[in-house]
Formats: structure tokens, sequence, C-alpha cells
């Protein structure tokens, strides 16, 4: 290529006005620069690229009643949305601490929410992971609020690189801190049959964990590649063959979702360090603290509605949530990541 086509060298554009890849996106990576673009994506029910919409904002402030000078803890960074609109709270007075486990993104939100003027004599960000919650009470003391919103940003889903999709072409990887642990790929070369059935039905209540862990496992004895997203796609596409035709596209497509957060479950440890996480919170709130957790699948709402439902009958908890909250029908009518929401809360005695 000589110098002349080199100056001529285009950044990729839109592909019309709809453009599929995730890095074609950049009027949506670059929200300060396109906010029309993005207010436009957000207005049709989408979330833009490389950002993540909040869920039960109004509802998770409403219920932790954060009043200046507390002290809290957003247990689950991510964007820093729910983080922003708790700092408000305190008005420049008190801290919240934050933690998260993801390497890549951690950085980003630190940097935004510094940008927008919230630094270390507020707020302070720590890469851990939320499982070890009482490390940080020495430092903060006992805590007057506390939120977790489980599982996976939107950054994370949309990011190709990061595995977490069936949708887009990527390594199999679905790990929340890539710098931690082994790769779902890793994982799946010496899982055994059972492990992987047990896996798809604990994890996820896969109709089909049979098929599709058989299909998994001969795929990888006959010495095949199951490294990537779209490789896994096609093994539970193949295994579902047998899915009369007219519900075959809905079912692998439910398939892939449910296989998918089985194995970031799994890689990621999601229910033990849930649990961890619901035992250590007693002794780190303080009393007539507020805790409240949002959760995405019927695992993880199980873990936190029992936890809360002994802590309760044991006096721990001197009040808990009758029953889940659910995101208004408005909210998950603008952000369909909104619907499976569920949000429980209790208050220390
Ligand atoms: C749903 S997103 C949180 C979004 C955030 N509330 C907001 O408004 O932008 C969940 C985040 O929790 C993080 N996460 C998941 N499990 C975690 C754990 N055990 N410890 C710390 N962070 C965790 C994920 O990396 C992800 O960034």
């Amino acid at each position: 290529m000589d110098n002349q086509e080199q100056k001529h060298q285009r950044r990729v554009r839109y592909q019309g006005t709809h453009p599929k890849a995730f890095k074609d996106k950049y009027k949506e990576l670059q929200p300060e620069k396109y906010s029309d673009t993005v207010a436009k994506v957000i207005q049709k029910g989408n979330t833009p690229a490389g950002m993540h919409r909040s869920i039960c904002v109004k509802e998770i402030l409403e219920f932790l009643q954060i009043t200046p000078g507390q002290t809290g803890l957003d247990a689950t960074l991510g964007y820093g949305g729910h983080t922003l609109e708790m700092l408000k709270c305190l008005q420049s007075e008190g801290h919240l601490y934050a933690t998260d486990v993801d390497s890549i993104e951690l950085p980003r939100t630190r940097e935004r929410l510094a940008d927008l003027g919230y630094g270390p004599e507020i707020l302070t960000i720590k890469h851990m992971n939320f499982s070890e919650i009482d490390q940080i009470i020495p430092e903060s003391g006992l805590l007057d609020f506390v939120l977790a919103d489980l599982g996976v940003s939107s950054m994370q889903i949309d990011n190709p690189d990061r595995g977490f999709s069936y949708k887009t072409e990527g390594p199999l990887d679905l790990r929340l801190n890539p710098n931690k642990g082994i790769s779902a790929a890793e994982r799946l070369k010496t899982i055994t049959l059972d492990e992987l059935q047990g896996m798809l039905l604990e994890n996820a209540d896969e109709p089909h964990a049979t098929e599709i862990a058989r299909a998994i496992i001969n795929h990888i004895k006959r010495g095949k590649e199951l490294t990537t997203t779209s490789q896994l796609q096609q093994v539970i596409t193949d295994a579902l063959r047998f899915v009369p035709e007219k519900e075959r596209t809905e079912q692998i497509k439910k398939a892939c979702q449910r296989s998918f957060q089985a194995l970031r479950i799994d890689v990621n440890n999601e229910f033990e360090v849930l649990y961890d996480f619901l035992e250590k919170l007693p002794s780190c709130l303080a009393s007539g603290g507020r805790v409240a957790i949002l959760s995405f699948h019927s695992g993880e709402d199980r873990l936190v509605k029992k936890s809360f439902q002994r802590l309760y009958r044991e006096g721990v908890y001197r009040e808990i949530a009758p029953d889940s909250i659910r995101p208004s029908m408005e909210e998950c009518n603008t952000n369909s990541r909104a619907r499976s929401a569920k949000l429980r809360w209790a208050i220390k005695a």
C-alpha cells in the first residue's frame, strides 16, 4: 500500500443504520461524544454498546433510604450506575465503598466516576470479590447500606472478546475476572459427563441437560475443538436435532442461553461466593443497616430468599421483604434486560 492510500484510510463506519459488530458501534462506545445516538438506542429499549443501564434504581433507593454521612457498599460496581445514584444521596458526606471482580471494566468505571467528581475522598473502589466483604470492615466500619446487583453487566455480555454470549463469535471464556481461574473452554476439557449434566441442571434448569452434556463430551472425546462461543452453539444445535422442526429454533436459542449461564456460574463459582457473601453480611451491617439484592435467575434468588428467611427467624434481621419486588412494566418495556430481575431486601436487627 502506498502512502497516498494510507492517508485516505478511514475508520470503519456504521454499516447502514444498524451496525451489528460490537467494535463497529463506535458512536455508542463514546457516549460523551455521541449522546444523540445513545439516547436513540435507549429510546428503542436497547442498551448501547459499552454501557449498562441500572435496574430498579428507584425501588432500591426508596428502600435503602441513604442519608448524608452514612457509609455504604455497592458490592457490584459494574458501570457505576447504582453507585452514582447512591453517591448523589450522600451529598458529599459519608463514604461509599464499591467492589467488582472485573479487571477490565473496573478501571474504566473508576475513571468515569472520577471525571464526574467522585474521587477517593467519597468513593473507594476495590478490585475484589464480594465474598470477602468482611475484609473491608476494618477500614470502613460497620455498613449502613449494601447493594448487590448480581450477575453480569451489559458491557461484559456485549463484548465478544469475553465470550459471555452465544450470539457473537469469541473465545469461550466467560470469566468475570479474566486474570483469575480457568476459562470455560479449559473447564470443559476435563469435566465428566455426570458433572456437566449436573451443572446444566443445577445452574440453569436445562431440560435437555442429558443430550447437551453427552454431545459436548463426545465432541471433546473425538478430539474436536471446543474453544469458541460459536463452536459450543453448534454442538448444542446438533444435540437438539431431535426437537420437532416447528419448535427447534426457539428451543435451541433457550438451550444456548441456559447452557452459557450454567457455564458462567460454574467458572465464576457464583453460588459459592454468593453464599459466603450472604453468610458474612450480618456481621458487616450496623444495627438497622439495610441490604438490597437484585438477582437474575431462580438459583440466585433462591439462595438470597433462603438466607434472608433463616436469618430473620434467628432474629439477625428484624425485617425482610415479604416477597420479591419486580421492576415495573414500564422499566421492562424500555429495558428488556430488566425482565428477569427480582429484588429482595433485609434490615439488620
Ligand atoms: C449487573 S452488573 C452491576 C451493574 C451496576 N449495578 C450498574 O449500575 O452499573 C454486575 C457486576 O457485578 C460484578 N460481579 C459479579 N460477581 C461478583 C463478585 N462475586 N464480586 C464482585 N463483583 C462481582 C460483575 O463483574 C459485574 O460488573
